[in-house]
C-alpha cells in the first residue's frame, strides 16, 4: 500500500485527484471508473472536475460504476445513490450517463440484479480505478462486518452504525433503509487499482484497521492489504492512530524523489 498522509481534507482531495487523474490517462479514452459516494471522495471529484474543465483529463468515452446503491428508494430521491453520482460523479466529470452505472435497487429480483451488475462490469473490462471511502466501522462500499473476504455484489443489511452515520443526509434514523445493493469485497479487489480517501478524527480507527491490520471480516476495508495496488490518501487526523505513519511519509518522499511524482 502507498499511504499518503497530507495536512488538511483539502489536501487529500487534490492529492487522491491527481493520482486518479494519471491512472485514467493511463487507462486511456475508455477507462472504467469505480466510484463511491459519502462525503469523503467529494474533494477528489472535484479534483478531477476542475482537470476535466480545464482540458487536461477526457472522461466524455470514459464510463463508471458505483460501488452500491440503497434498496427501496423511489426515483429521483435526492438521496439515492443513482441521483447522489449524477450529482457529484456524471455532471461535473462530463461523462456520459448511458455510461455510468448503479446497482438497480429496485428490482423486483434483486438477486437477479446483482448477477446482471457483476456481468456488466466483467464485460466493461473490468475497473481501472476503483475510488473508495471507508465507513467509521471500517466498511467499504456496503459491506458490513462479517462480510466474506470473497463476497459479490449482493444484498447487505446494514448495521445500526451505518445507518446511523448515513442518517445527516436523511429527516431521521427511521427514514434511512435498511437495505443496500453492494458491489462485495472479492468484487473491488478484482479492481485494477484501489484509491481510498478518507479525513477527520472519526475515522482514524477504520483508517488504522484498514491499513494496519489484521486483515479480517470484523474491518472489512482491511481486506485491501490483499491487493496489489492501493493507494490510500488520507489527513493528519485520519492518519492519527497509524503506528507506521513516519514510516509511510519517508517512503512518499523516497517514492516521489524516485520517479520525479
Ligand atoms: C457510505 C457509503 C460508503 C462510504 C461511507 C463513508 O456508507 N456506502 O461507500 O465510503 O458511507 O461515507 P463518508 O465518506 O460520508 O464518511
Amino acid at each position: 500500500m502507498d499511504v499518503v498522509i497530507v495536512p488538511t481534507p483539502a489536501e487529500v482531495g487534490e492529492r487522491a485527484a491527481e493520482v486518479t487523474a494519471r491512472l485514467l490517462r493511463a487507462a486511456g479514452s475508455e477507462a472504467v471508473l469505480g466510484v463511491a459516494t459519502g462525503s469523503s471522495p467529494l474533494g477528489l471529484y472535484a479534483g478531477l472536475a476542475e482537470r476535466v474543465r480545464a482540458g487536461e483529463l477526457d472522461l466524455s468515452r470514459a464510463s463508471a460504476f458505483a460501488l452500491d446503491e440503497y434498496v427501496g428508494l423511489p426515483d429521483g430521491h435526492p438521496e439515492s445513490y443513482r441521483e447522489v453520482v449524477r450529482r457529484t460523479v456524471t455532471e461535473p466529470l462530463g461523462m456520459d450517463p448511458a455510461r455510468v452505472h448503479v446497482p438497480d435497487g429496485q428490482a423486483a429480483d434483486l438477486d437477479a440484479a446483482c448477477v446482471r451488475y457483476e456481468r456488466a462490469i466483467a464485460e466493461s473490462g473490468g475497473v481501472d480505478v476503483q475510488i473508495v471511502g471507508v465507513g467509521v466501522n471500517g466498511h467499504i462500499g456496503f459491506n458490513e462486518p462479517a462480510t466474506s473476504l470473497a463476497s459479490r455484489t449482493r444484498v447487505e443489511l446494514l448495521t445500526d452504525d451505518t445507518r446511523r452515520a448515513n442518517s445527516r443526509f436523511f429527516a431521521s434514523i427511521d427514514e434511512v433503509p435498511r437495505r443496500a445493493v453492494t458491489q462485495g469485497l472479492g468484487t473491488i479487489l478484482d479492481a485494477r487499482h484501489v484509491v481510498l480517501v478518507a479525513t477527520g478524527s472519526a475515522k482514524a480507527d477504520a483508517v488504522t484497521a484498514v491499513v494496519e491490520g489484521p486483515v479480517g471480516a470484523r474491518r472489512p476495508g482491511s481486506v485491501l492489504q490483499l491487493h496489489p495496488e492501493v493507494t490510500v490518501v488520507v489527513d493528519e487526523e485520519a492518519a492519527a492512530g497509524l503506528e507506521l505513519a513516519d514510516y509511510y511519509c519517508q517512503m512518499t518522499d523516497a517514492r516521489e524523489a524516485l520517479l520525479g511524482d
